[in-house]
């Protein structure tokens, strides 16, 4: 028989079993980039050298890494309750947590269900809105519209509204009835903008095309990123957003905010409901709702919506969704212990106050051969770099890899665009030193 101890050590070192999401997984396995445990603003490799993240893990460890009061609120929770029914029964973590969710939205935004993704919130909302009609007597409000460029996570529901051509060409026909708006993004007319762009409001009166084409008595909603994250860091032009709301309301269309990014201080706020100042009908959450620590997502909807599904038989379910795991004790232990901490450092206004620097030190990036366009809103920016001729993502991937193996930075890239979007405790000399090194990368892989 294997001695357990060489069984281990076999089994560590195989890379063939598993199979990596939205990764290439040959190149992958060729140079594994491993992350053995990480602390605050820093992962560290299993052989002990310190990375910075520049990503806050994947847009979602918005406090850090690792931070004591989360790590010590999950250990007790699980000592406590691992888990309890999610359908007819509660435990009370799932009620204070909603309560401080609904405190952190805007307006009526009051009512939260809870899941473990931002594909199952945005889906859990897609199938809302639908319901809501529905159950109003609009049953024929049946069409939904996202928008080129968008991205609402991988279910059927969320590519199908999604507009991000690789993800869903392979993948049947998805959803019927969907249509979609234009991107926001226009080169010539935004590049190497700090913030919402100028150019660009009039394209949501495209929603009034969509709907004189297919009558607003068949649209149920309009799902949009505030600020698509991941196609680039494309922040919505100024009054963009307004506009969609007003069209929304002229035509009993409800608004749907993706957030899963945007939430939980990325732009300087709670929401980007909240920045803008515009309320969306239904807003998806995920990600910085535990700062990563344990898969969480949800949805909160206004209130008025919520009560409509509040008749009938009040033994009867009102809304036939809901996951095994919903606002499961874990995810809502660490949930508070995050919001205690976003509150305690104040780490929404932090980011508020360090978006100038952070777009300052963005924009040093400016002028170096190949990049095409820097773009920042909050803590975040979109850097596009020229293509290689003839291998689009080529030079993207390169800068990814040098990034991590060379300068010891973890970045994002989607194509040949790289994205920045660090914790929120990102320190001023952190900033400099991410950008300092972004920039040797890109001259390295020009
Ligand atoms: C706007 C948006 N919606 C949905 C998702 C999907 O979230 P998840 O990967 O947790 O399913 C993401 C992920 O990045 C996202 O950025």
């Amino acid at each position: 028989m294997t001695p357990p101890t060489a069984a281990l050590a076999r089994q560590t070192n195989d890379l063939d079993a598993y199979w990596l999401p939205f990764t290439p997984n040959r190149a992958f396995k060729r140079a594994p980039k491993l992350i053995a445990r990480a602390k605050d603003m820093h992962y560290f490799t299993p052989d002990g050298r310190a990375v910075l993240d520049g990503l806050a893990g994947l847009w979602c460890a918005n406090t850090g890494h690792n931070r004591d009061p989360i790590v010590a609120a999950i250990a007790r929770q699980a000592a406590e309750l691992d888990y309890s029914p999610a359908f007819h029964f509660a435990h009370p973590k799932s009620f204070e947590l909603a309560s401080r969710v609904a405190a952190l939205a805007p307006a009526d935004l009051n009512r939260v269900f809870f899941c473990n993704s931002g594909s199952e919130a945005v889906d859990t909302a897609l199938k809302i809105a639908l319901a809501y009609h529905n159950v109003r007597g609009e049953g024929t409000r049946t069409r939904l519209i996202g928008r080129e460029r968008g991205y609402h996570g991988v279910g059927f529901g969320g590519i199908s509204v999604g507009g991000i051509v690789n993800n869903r060409k392979f993948f049947g026909s998805l959803l019927a009835g969907v249509d979609h708006l234009p991107a926001t993004y226009n080169r010539e007319q935004q590049a190497f903008t700090k913030g919402e762009p100028e150019w660009g409001a009039h394209l949501a009166d495209e929603l009034e095309r969509i709907v004189a084409l297919h009558d607003a008595s068949t649209i149920a909603a309009v799902i949009v990123e505030p600020m698509a994250g991941s196609t680039g860091v494309l922040p919505p032009p100024k009054g963009y957003l307004q506009r969609l709301r007003a069209i929304c309301d002229k035509h009993g269309i409800l608004l749907i905010f993706d957030e899963v990014i945007t939430g939980f201080g990325r732009l300087g706020c709670a929401f980007a409901a909240e920045r803008y100042g515009v309320t969306p009908d239904l807003l998806c959450f995920a990600k910085g709702i535990t700062s990563g620590a344990v898969p969480m997502g949800g949805v909160i909807a206004r209130e008025g919506l919520y009560d409509a599904f509040m008749h009938g038989p009040e033994h009867a379910i009102e809304l036939f969704h809901g996951y095994t795991y919903s606002a499961h004790p874990l995810a809502c232990a660490a949930g508070l212990a995050a919001l205690d901490l976003y509150r305690d450092e104040d780490l929404f206004a932090r980011a508020k106050r360090l978006e100038p620097r952070f777009a300052e030190a963005a924009m040093t990036l400016k002028g170096l051969p190949g990049v095409l366009d820097v773009r920042t809103v909050g803590i975040s920016a979109g850097i596009d770099l020229s293509a290689k001729p003839g291998a689009p993502g080529e030079r993207g991937y390169e800068a990814m890899e040098r990034a991590f193996h060379d300068e010891d930075l973890v970045i994002r890239i989607t194509g040949d665009t790289l994205a920045i979007a660090p914790p929120l405790i990102v320190s001023e000399a952190q900033i400099a030193e991410i950008f300092t090194k972004t920039a040797r990368v890109i001259k390295a892989v020009m």
